[in-house]
């Protein structure tokens, strides 16, 4: 199985960046050389992880870190996209933890070695439970406490890192953690999903000013996931619900930072659940950036409901992934030109674009023809975007490595690379496979 693109495709382009994405608390473990984080007291809260695991090995990335980078770079790519553990560098006293740094570092000096660009994410959800403690990302404190973590990492680090992003995601510690509460920490409120988005935004914001002061020869910048929200029929309601969706999950996160503002809809929340702003933020949340990554998986159907709100409307018409959500590759191409049109935008990076699939290993192989499939869509999605005038400057697969997937456990494969287990083995799916003969077939 192959991955084909035509031969005078902007994606074969030497200078296009093709990388493979994880997670820190998704691939780490070794928890006992970090603090504890809000993601380990969420599985050790009975009912919240389907299948019932935790993060404290994983893929026991900590230990197998060198061979986990000859496989990266046994595939060929130009870039690694990981995160840091904010509790392995800070200690619950605030003191610098040296080790834990050094291992980010030693890392960073392997990847250096063998020409891999180096992409950091500072937050990517896994917030140290001493600082939820404290009140967590309701906390407005914890913004500037981001800002001096930001300064740490970035010194330590010096000229390593290719490029920084501040958060992953931040809808979804916002409003998976802290609305629909099926992430850490686990609440459904809404006057604190927006306090918390407003946080994290603001934190977003001063971490940039500490990032172009310490690394200005990085790009630094943001990761944000978008799904297209469409109306589920053609009726006024269900076209004005979509619309609204688009203005909380997706808009909400990237008009602060590009336009200084929230979208309209902000204006139609009751008083009691707008977020409480403080003079000055908008303009800190407003920082130049050198970069947007955007993480694109699935499109949304939303029908208005009897609140005057939105309701999502689950997929159920194949083709689904394992996790449930429809493939539609039609949809990266739809955001990305969506932003396009309406923004004023920095350089773009597909941060992360990926399936899960239900693999089995069968005499050492993993034939996942549908995941291959599913990234020759979306990279062809990737190229029409370019292709229509769009600047795209490259592509993540999600993820390097089956691992572990927040509130599902260890039951979704995301991996290119399968992961037993039980013994830790590392096996090339098929998608591995066709991904490397893609990147090593570009020109030169
Ligand atoms: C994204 C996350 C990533 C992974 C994928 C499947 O929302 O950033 O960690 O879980 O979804």
């Amino acid at each position: 199985m192959k991955i084909t693109l035509a031969k005078t495709s902007p994606l074969l382009q030497r200078d296009f960046v093709f990388g493979v994405a994880t997670a820190s608390f998704q691939i780490e473990g070794a928890a006992d050389s970090r603090e504890a984080c809000i993601w380990d007291t969420f599985c050790a809260t009975p009912g919240r992880i389907k299948d019932g695991s935790d993060g404290l090995v994983a893929c026991d990335h900590v230990n197998r870190w060198r061979d986990d980078i000859e496989l990266i770079a046994a595939l060929g790519v130009d870039a690694y996209r990981f995160s840091i553990a904010w509790g392995r560098v800070i200690r619950a006293d605030g003191s610098i933890n040296q080790a834990g740094l050094d291992f980010y570092i030693q890392l960073l000096d392997a990847l250096k070695a063998r020409n891999i660009k180096a992409f950091v994410t500072l937050y990517h959800w896994d917030l140290p439970q001493y600082l939820q403690d404290e009140g967590g990302w309701l906390n407005r404190g914890i913004a500037y406490k981001f800002a001096e973590y930001a300064d740490v990492v970035s010194r330590a680090f010096g000229d390593r890192v290719y490029s920084y992003a501040t958060l992953n995601e931040p809808f979804c510690s916002a409003y998976l953690g802290y609305e629909a509460g099926i992430h850490a920490p686990g609440v459904q409120n809404r006057q604190q999903g927006r306090q918390v988005a407003h946080h994290l935004l603001l934190a977003h914001g001063l971490a940039m000013q500490v990032l172009q002061r310490n690394a200005p020869q990085a790009l630094n910048g943001i990761v944000l996931n978008f799904s297209p929200c469409h109306p589920a029929s053609s009726s006024a309601a269900d076209i004005r619900a979509a619309d609204m969706a688009d203005q909380y999950h997706n808009q909400w996160y990237i008009q602060p930072l590009l336009e200084g503002c929230y979208p309209d809809l902000l204006t139609q929340l009751p008083a009691a659940e707008q977020p409480q702003i403080t003079a000055g933020d908008m303009a800190i949340i407003a920082q130049p950036l050198d970069f947007i990554g955007v993480n694109y998986y699935t499109r949304t159907v939303y029908r208005a409901n009897s609140k005057g709100w939105f309701s999502d409307v689950p997929p159920t018409a194949p083709p689904l992934t394992d996790m449930g959500w429809e493939i539609y590759p039609q949809g990266l191409t739809e955001v990305l030109l969506a932003m396009h049109r309406r923004y004023n935008l920095p350089p773009v990076y597909i941060t992360e674009n990926g399936a899960a699939m239900p693999d089995t290993l069968l005499h050492n192989q993993v034939a996942d023809a549908e995941r291959v499939s599913y990234f020759q869509q979306h990279l062809q999605a990737t190229e029409a975007a370019i292709t229509a005038g769009m600047r795209i400057d490259g592509y993540f697969a999600w993820s390097l490595m089956d691992n572990f997937e927040w509130a599902e456990g260890y039951a979704k494969r995301f991996g290119i690379v399968y992961v037993d287990y039980a013994t830790q083995q590392r096996t090339l799916k098929t998608s591995a496979i066709a991904l490397r003969e893609l990147f090593a077939g570009r020109q030169k």
